[in-house]
């Protein structure tokens, strides 16, 4: 086994065990060494270190004119930013990763990796698995509030956004050694079920009985409930005092209640089913009985006050109160996510909670997280944990520039978007030569993965915050940035290593990657970013960061490296086999990551 001295002398390096797939931060700890010897009484000097756009080098250190301009006043031996930069270089220790150095413009530390360190790098993955390139992150148990339709009330694409983006985020902090709590905050709590259980009564006078056939639309359901509600004040009233006898426990009333939430609960089912997310509900039910004991606390610290009969709380920056207990005396959406943050930081000791909607809520968790610091609940700084952070998005529009509508009908129903999805790139597999022979099971299995993965690529790769338009056509087309051109890429790179005919597992044992074509090396340079790239996305949950790499993964792989180097058949052949698998590899982790299922033959 040819690099097995080599993995001997790697991990004697000043290398994090922890991050051997994380370049950046192999770099920094090398750099760290060389800023310590560079300006010993400079004690808060941190490595910045960047991957380089420019052709000098592969990474940069970016630290000399920032220390320039701390020790510029006193006596030093540098006279500008360039020589500080010049000092760093020649510090550096030796190391196994920098193949060599320069010194470019203002002090920037350009370097060139070692591309047998690199070679042999890839070639560790191949056989230890990715898994070993996972980020570290310093948090270990995290709650991703997410989906959280309402009862009764329509699911609607914003809902989709949220399990969308949830997910994923859900899935990098798993992947990143975090354990997930992964919630759905379902809205199954509040005054309009009142409305909702009379009309059941109303309706259905055995109630035991009723199932989704027999109430058919819930949505519809609620509306006709609602409609009842505003014009016949006789069942307003019973429906307002139906709401104090479900919150008095009334059993007839819980049972109702839950009949109801049931019945919404498997049409939300079918969603996730579909799109293979898995949450857990803890929906706003579960922390009512929470609220009087948490408002209470807040009381005796002197956070609640009195304001036009209702109980606020007043936060800097914002002229309106967050209210926290209406004036009728019932308690609102933020007494409940007030409920839940508590829970979650006591009772399951949550270090990160990550609050994924639509960013019209953004000014409710802005004033809520401020009320939960003036508690002391989190720090101040916003930055260091426990920290709660709210991951907003934008709409979902259609191609009339107006929020997303289908055509005859008021609302999508996600689950008609999603069949529509699969249909469709069931429909292009069909009319595919390649696929006449496949089986049904194969057909159906592929059209899901093409179908909803579409769904999910194109919501994923524009930044969250930005609005993006609802196009089946463009999506689901195989050019250009999709779903489709990733996974299609991703069978082709498997397609070749099966036609090679060579056992993939053997090669990794017996063969050796080399990088000697720049084409090889800027493929290899590439895969080497993934585990810097998912931290990145992690920690800034950004999915768009991810599916970014995965896009110019699959570019570099084929516009370079295919176009310019014979796979099967050169003398390369075992190394580029490798390289090829390699691809395949962090490509299949990026899809998992971002919760699409790959596809294997095309
Ligand atoms: N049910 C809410 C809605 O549909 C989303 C809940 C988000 N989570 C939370 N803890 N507030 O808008």
């Amino acid at each position: 086994f040819a690099t097995k001295t080599k993995t001997q002398s790697i991990s004697t390096m000043a290398v994090d065990e922890e991050n051997v797939g994380n370049v950046k931060r192999q770099l920094a700890k090398i750099f760290e060494v060389s800023l310590k010897t560079t300006v010993p009484d400079e004690t808060d000097v941190e490595p910045l270190i960047a991957a380089c756009t420019g052709k000098f080098g592969d990474y940069q250190c970016n630290n000399a004119m920032g220390i320039w301009s701390k020790i510029k006043g006193k006596k030093t031996e540098f006279k500008g930013p360039p020589s500080v930069g010049q000092a760093i270089m020649k510090n550096l220790p030796p190391s196994e990763i920098i193949e060599s150095c320069s010194v470019a413009g203002p002090g920037f530390v350009n370097v060139v990796l070692s591309k047998d360190w690199m070679a042999h790098s890839l070639q560790r993955m191949l056989i230890d698995g990715i898994d070993t390139w996972a980020p570290r992150l310093p948090v270990k148990r995290a709650v991703v509030d997410f989906s959280s339709p309402n009862i009764a009330k329509e699911m609607h694409v914003g809902h989709l956004r949220s399990t969308i983006i949830g997910d994923t985020l859900a899935r990098m902090l798993e992947f990143s050694h975090v354990e997930v709590l992964r919630r759905n905050h379902v809205g199954d709590w509040g005054t309009q079920f009142g409305m909702l259980i009379e009309f059941l009564f109303e309706k259905f006078p055995n109630p035991e009985n009723v199932n989704e056939a027999a109430i058919g639309d819930l949505q519809a359901f609620y509306k006709a409930s609602k409609q009842k509600f505003d014009s016949d004040p006789e069942f307003k009233q019973t429906a307002q005092q139906a709401v104090v006898r479900l919150q008095g426990g009334e059993a007839k009333y819980r049972k109702a209640w839950a009949k109801i939430c049931e019945i919404s609960r498997t049409e939300f089912h079918r969603v996730y089913q579909r799109l293979g997310v898995h949450l857990e509900e803890k929906g706003e039910s579960f922390y009512n009985p929470y609220i009087p004991g948490v408002l209470e606390k807040l009381n005796q610290q002197g956070l609640i006050e009195e304001s036009e009969g209702a109980r606020v709380i007043f936060v800097e920056g914002v002229n309106i109160p967050l209210i926290v207990v209406k004036s009728d005396g019932g308690y609102n959406y933020a007494s409940t996510d007030l409920a839940a943050l508590w829970y979650r930081l006591n009772e399951e000791k949550a270090e990160w909670i990550i609050y994924v909607t639509d960013v019209g809520q953004q000014q409710h968790f802005d004033m809520f997280f401020k009320a939960a610091k003036r508690a002391g609940w989190l720090p101040a700084d916003g930055a260091s944990y426990p920290k709660a952070t709210h991951v907003g998005f934008g709409l979902v529009l259609g191609e009339d520039g107006k929020r997303f509508r289908t055509r005859n009908t008021e609302v999508v129903r996600l689950v008609d978007l999603l069949d529509e999805a699969k249909n469709r790139s069931k429909s292009a597999l069909i009319e595919r030569e390649t696929a006449k022979d496949w089986s049904e099971e194969e057909i159906e299995k592929t059209a899901e993965a093409v179908g909803y993965g579409a769904v999910k690529y194109a919501d994923l790769k524009n930044n969250r915050l930005t609005n993006y338009t609802f196009n089946f056509d463009q999506m689901l087309s195989d050019k250009g940035n999709t779903a489709v051109y990733l996974l299609y890429a991703h069978a082709r790179i498997c397609s070749i290593i099966r036609k090679s005919g060579k056992d993939i597992e053997e090669l990794k044992r017996a063969g050796k990657i080399v990088l000697d074509h720049q084409d090889e090396r800027a493929l290899g340079l590439h895969l080497l970013q993934f585990s810097e790239v998912v931290e990145e996305a992690c920690t800034n949950l950004l999915p768009n960061v991810l599916c970014e790499y995965l896009y110019n993964l699959s570019e570099i792989f084929t516009k370079k490296f295919y176009s310019n180097c014979q796979v099967v058949g050169s003398p390369e052949e075992t190394s580029r086999l490798l390289l090829c698998e390699a691809t395949a590899t962090v490509m299949r982790k990026c899809f998992y990551l971002l919760g699409i299922v790959p596809v294997y033959k095309i």
